[in-house]
């Protein structure tokens, strides 16, 4: 941390106090305890976020309810890379206006990637003008100050800033589980694919020191954390930007060789950025997961060309194939996107022709979907929504083959898991993960969560195994 960010982390301690002293009066006043929730939306960086917000906010005295928007105060951790995710917030906004016109006292918060983008910004303040506080995500870290100032009473707090001035450690943070965390080592962007909205609501690509990342780890591994995930929007060009950084390979052996921590996963890799000195790493510490996510978006180079990818459909395979040969247990999952501005049916073939070269072990498929702002939004050869459906299906059809036949490989094995939670459905069973992140459903006890166990897995279910302690 440099000073400038030694000093906003010293300023923002102090309003966390400030929040405690004003939340505490005000539960004198009303004699009730006051709640907060955080709505999470997106992706694994969000997730990491809304357990730093839920860790302000139990510091500053709420009690935190999961997953309910019945709190006095909601916070909505927004995501805005494809427009279903905006909508889905629109719907939650609406049904909390429901809620705060019967109790008028209630406070709704926005954060996140959403507000960043400024037509749905707009949208927002004027739509939903009930809302109390907005921020986005360059100054997520700045939370308690803004908490403090709803406590004291002020509303239509907007604070909106298009680049991040500091990296702000240490600050209070409530995980979701006590024996895994997510890690992050960089924040932003800087690809610029034409269709993505990230580079533009998360801004400059800037890497973490690593010295911070491994301090933080290891007091992660000594409160009884196993397994960490290092996350940034494109891990393998971690440190680029800070003179005499150690590389990302070198920082997965780092963290490898902390004492406690059993596994490690990161996310996500661009293929234009993959080095071979990461696949040895991973291929030579048994601690890095058998599991890579490999964006391939699609398997047209003419597409890939106007996406700004950076690579070819044969570069990218000869990568995959390579990854392959020299870790066969590793599971390889992707991102792939159909109805991308001038794709034809031809485009498609091409990315069916990469899927099933490569049998994913899984992949998510989404729409092409239009962000304001992007270079992708303003062409004129947008493809007809019925076109975009019949690929869609098609390419759907093709991952889910592929995942199926790949999922099949692993039966029979015994594999370590690490048990994530008891399950909810069946009774006397718990829920575990393995390093290619499959889940195993198996007989067990609660006592055995936060513990890797070798299980056997006996029946292959789809996408997950029903497997038996050994
Ligand atoms: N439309 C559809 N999918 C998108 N993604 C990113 N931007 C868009 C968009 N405009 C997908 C990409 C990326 C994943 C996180 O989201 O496949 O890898
Ligand atoms: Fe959503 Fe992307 Fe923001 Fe993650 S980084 S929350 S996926 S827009």
């Amino acid at each position: 941390m440099n000073q400038s960010d030694v000093l906003a982390t010293i300023a923002q301690r102090e309003f966390v106090n400030k929040s405690l002293d004003l939340l505490t009066n005000k539960e004198k006043e009303s004699g009730k305890k006051l709640t907060a929730s955080v709505i999470t939306f997106g992706c694994q960086m969000n997730a990491r976020d809304s357990e730093k917000l839920a860790g302000i906010l139990v510091a500053s005295g709420f009690e935190l309810l999961e997953d309910t928007e019945d709190a006095d105060f909601v916070l909505y951790n927004t995501c805005t890379v494809r427009d279903n995710a905006n909508q889905k917030l629109y719907g939650h906004l609406g049904e909390a206006l429901s809620r705060k016109k019967k109790n008028p006292e209630m406070l709704v918060g926005i954060c996140g990637c959403l507000p960043q983008e400024p037509s749905a910004l707009e949208k927002i303040k004027k739509s939903y003008s009930y809302v109390d506080l907005i921020f986005g995500t360059h100054n997520l870290y700045a939370f308690p100050e803004y908490l403090s100032r709803l406590l004291s009473g002020e509303r239509h707090i907007c604070e909106i800033v298009d680049h991040a001035d500091n990296i702000v450690e240490d600050l209070p943070v409530i995980r979701k589980y006590p024996f895994k965390s997510g890690v992050n080592i960089m924040f932003g962007c800087n690809n610029f694919c034409t269709y993505c909205i990230v580079p533009h609501v998360r801004g400059r690509e800037r890497s973490r020191e690593s010295t911070d990342i491994l301090e933080e780890i290891r007091k992660l591994a000594g409160t009884g954390v196993k397994e960490v995930m290092l996350l940034g929007q494109n891990v393998n060009s971690y440190g680029n930007g800070i003179d005499g950084e150690i590389s990302f390979p070198e920082l997965l052996k780092r963290v490898c060789d902390i004492d406690g921590i059993e596994r490690v996963r990161f996310m996500t890799s661009h293929p234009k950025d993959l080095s071979e000195e990461l696949i040895q790493t991973i291929k030579s510490d048994e601690k890095i997961c058998r599991h890579l996510h490999l964006p391939l978006q699609s398997g047209s180079t003419k597409v890939l060309k106007e996406m700004n990818r950076r690579y070819t459909k044969e570069q990218y395979l000869d990568l995959a194939l390579h990854i392959k040969d020299e870790i066969p247990d590793i599971a390889l999952t992707t991102d792939i996107m159909v109805g991308f501005p001038g794709e034809t049916a031809a485009d498609v073939d091409d990315t069916i022709d990469v899927i099933k070269q490569v049998e994913y072990d899984n992949a998510f498929t989404f729409i092409y979907s239009k962000r304001m702002g992007t270079p992708a939004a303003s062409r004129e050869d947008q493809v007809p929504e019925a076109e975009v459906k019949e690929n869609f299906d098609r390419v759907l059809k093709c991952v889910q083959d592929s995942a199926k036949k790949q999922s099949l490989r692993w039966q029979g094995l015994v594999l370590p898991a690490l048990v994530e939670e008891t399950n909810t459905s069946l009774d006397g069973y718990v829920t575990g993960r393995l390093s290619n992140n499959m889940i195993v459903h198996f007989p067990g006890t609660p006592g055995l969560i936060g513990t890797i166990v070798p299980v056997r897995l006996d029946e292959c279910r789809g996408f997950y195994y029903m497997g038996s302690r050994v």
